[in-house]
């Protein structure tokens, strides 16, 4: 469906907003015509917009799609999109979602959907964020942790992207905490040997540690985006989109 990617991740808080900016960020210097997706996000404090995944993913890629369109569904309380939308008396549609995604893979070259938490979270009453992925037949960029844990993490989650014949683009594994320490670098240097052994998707990474993402945001965008895992995924998504009917 469309020359898009799906961002999703092993968890919350893994750095698909980081990767999916420096993603768009990438492609958008090449000259390409990208559009951004945040089907459902929560914890939007309405104190701090710019902050928000949805504004951040609009600022990467320099359109004017409005913020309704690319992010229909927004909710205040950080809970899970089902719990988050049920405490402001509301259920999200799917159909909805669908229909905003063709909106904007008509008017874009490319279209970079980031997810909401991980894989399975709960959507619907009887949907979750991987029923969406395949409703809208996306190929997966996965984000997760290069640290401790990361390792379990990712094979879970390619697990379940298997199980519903989801394609992988690849995995990128993020540093998502400023360690320099050497049992660290050990342990990310076991994911990554670990996970390239395991897996038959393509690992990227690790994508460094920027100081201060949240302080000088548009700065670590930047920077993530000249890294060679970005380098490198941006050059997949772009054979991808152009071996593309
Ligand atoms: N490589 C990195 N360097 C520095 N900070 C990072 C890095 N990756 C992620 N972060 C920080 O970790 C936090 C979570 O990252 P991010 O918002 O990209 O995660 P997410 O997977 O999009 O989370 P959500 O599930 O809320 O959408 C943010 O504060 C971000 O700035
Ligand atoms: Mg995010």
């Amino acid at each position: 469906m469309g020359n898009s990617v799906f961002v999703a991740g092993t968890d919350t808080g893994v750095g698909k907003t980081l990767v999916s900016a420096a993603l768009v960020r990438r492609l958008v210097r090449s000259g390409r015509s990208v559009g951004v997706m945040k089907p459902v996000e929560t914890g939007v404090d309405a104190a701090l917009p710019d902050q928000s995944d949805a504004v951040r993913l609009l600022a990467a890629a320099q359109v004017d799609d409005s913020l309704d369109l690319v992010s229909p569904y927004r909710f205040h309380l950080p809970l899970a999109p089902l719990s988050a939308a049920s405490a402001e008396g509301q259920e999200i549609d799917q159909d909805i979602i669908v229909d905003r995604y063709k909106q904007l893979a008509a008017r874009h070259a490319c279209l970079v959907v980031e997810g909401a938490g991980g894989l399975l979270v709960p959507m619907g009453r009887d949907w979750d964020l991987r029923d969406l992925i395949s409703r809208l037949r996306l190929p997966v960029v996965l984000v997760g942790r290069v640290g401790l844990g990361g390792i379990n993490h990712a094979l879970l989650a390619l697990e379940a992207l298997d199980r519903r014949n989801i394609p992988v683009v690849a995995l990128v594994l993020n540093e998502t905490q400023a360690h320099c320490g050497v049992v660290q670098q050990e342990q990310q240097a076991s994911t990554m040997a670990l996970l390239r052994e395991r897996v038959s998707v393509p690992v990227l990474g690790p994508l460094l540690y920027q100081t201060c993402a949240d302080g000088a945001w548009p700065e670590a965008v930047k920077e993530a985006a000249d890294s060679p895992a970005i380098s490198h995924l941006s050059e997949m998504v772009v054979r991808m989109v152009a071996g593309r009917p």
